[in-house]
């Protein structure tokens, strides 16, 4: 069921305001009204999984990997940064080019989403579980405990050969095309790479089994701001609606998954989470 407020709070529509830039508009502006089904499931609920993307970091300004591709890196495609292949090939360079997105990071800021979030969980009686994709740490700095970064992270580097962890190196504020990875202090022979999942590595186990077990467990499961394409993460909202699990859907756009969820509500990370928190206490 797609829940559209701007035409019915009770989330009976089934229209997608978001087909033109018009509508679109008139969705942004209007979507702190919380439809009630979503209310009342967000209400009872105790358990709750949330399932983050790219889209809820970017309300806080943190650009995709499409949009980072500025400047140095115009015309590269991020397949060909983000993996063990091009690490091998090229270090300095893949180096330089995550460093670039540290400091993107790091000046980025957690936006009213994240900090709705975080009052969420700590609210009496809740269990809030957040997995997200986001290689970012917005939600820790907003004051939530992240249980599982499928894709890794931005802030934990570590060495390619021993793979024991490394402080975070130090990210330039101008982008630049190479910079040689520190070596690694333990083994003498690894360098020190970004924590990050890479195309064609295998996701974390321990955080992919939590993310899968909290999707089964759950009263409630929100999915925010992924496009639903990069799998294995977009397969978890799934277990959780085979098990009859009601699953919301938070995102502007069409996704992946929309078809399959409980409800869509068509607003972004910032606008739609304080207003949902918020609501939680309505009379
Ligand atoms: N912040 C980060 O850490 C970051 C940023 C870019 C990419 N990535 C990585 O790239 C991959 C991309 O997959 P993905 O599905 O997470 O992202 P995606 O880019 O494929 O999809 C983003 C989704 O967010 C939605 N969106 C856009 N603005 C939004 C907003 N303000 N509020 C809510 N939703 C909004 C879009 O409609 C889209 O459905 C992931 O593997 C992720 O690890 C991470
Ligand atoms: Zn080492």
């Amino acid at each position: 069921m797609t829940v559209d407020p701007t035409s019915d709070p009770t989330g009976e529509s089934t229209s997608d305001p978001t087909n033109d830039r018009k509508s679109e508009s008139k969705s942004d502006s209007t979507a702190a009204i919380v439809p009630e089904a979503i209310v009342r499931l967000a209400r009872s609920a105790r358990r709750i999984t949330v399932l983050t993307g790219a889209g809820m970091s970017a309300d806080s300004g943190v650009p995709t990997f499409r949009d980072a591709q500025t400047g140095l890196w115009t015309l590269v495609d991020p397949q060909d940064l983000a993996t063990p292949e091009a690490w091998h090939r090229d270090k300095p360079y893949v180096n330089a080019w995550f460093l670039w997105r540290v400091h993107l990071m790091s000046a980025a800021a957690p936006n009213a989403g994240h900090h709705a979030l975080a009052a969420w969980g700590r609210r009496p009686d809740t269990d809030l579980r957040i997995v997200t994709q986001n290689i970012d740490d917005l939600h820790e700095r907003a004051g939530s405990t992240v249980l599982a970064h499928l894709h890794g992270s931005l802030f934990a580097w570590r060495c390619d050969r021993c793979h024991r962890p490394a402080p975070t190196p130090h990210a330039p504020a101008d982008p630049t095309e190479r910079i040689e990875p520190d070596s690694c202090l333990h083994c003498a022979f690894g360098e020190i790479r970004p924590g990050v999942v890479w195309f064609n590595e295998p996701l974390p186990e321990r955080e992919f089994t939590d993310a899968v077990q909290v999707c089964r467990d759950a009263d409630l499961v929100l999915v925010i701001g992924t496009s639903g394409i990069v799998q294995p993460a977009a397969s978890l909202p799934h277990l959780a609606g085979a098990r009859g699990i009601p699953v919301i859907e938070i995102d502007p756009r069409p996704t992946e998954f929309s078809p399959f969820a409980t409800h869509v509500w068509r607003s972004t990370a910032a606008t739609a989470l304080p207003a949902l928190v918020a609501a939680l206490d309505r009379p």
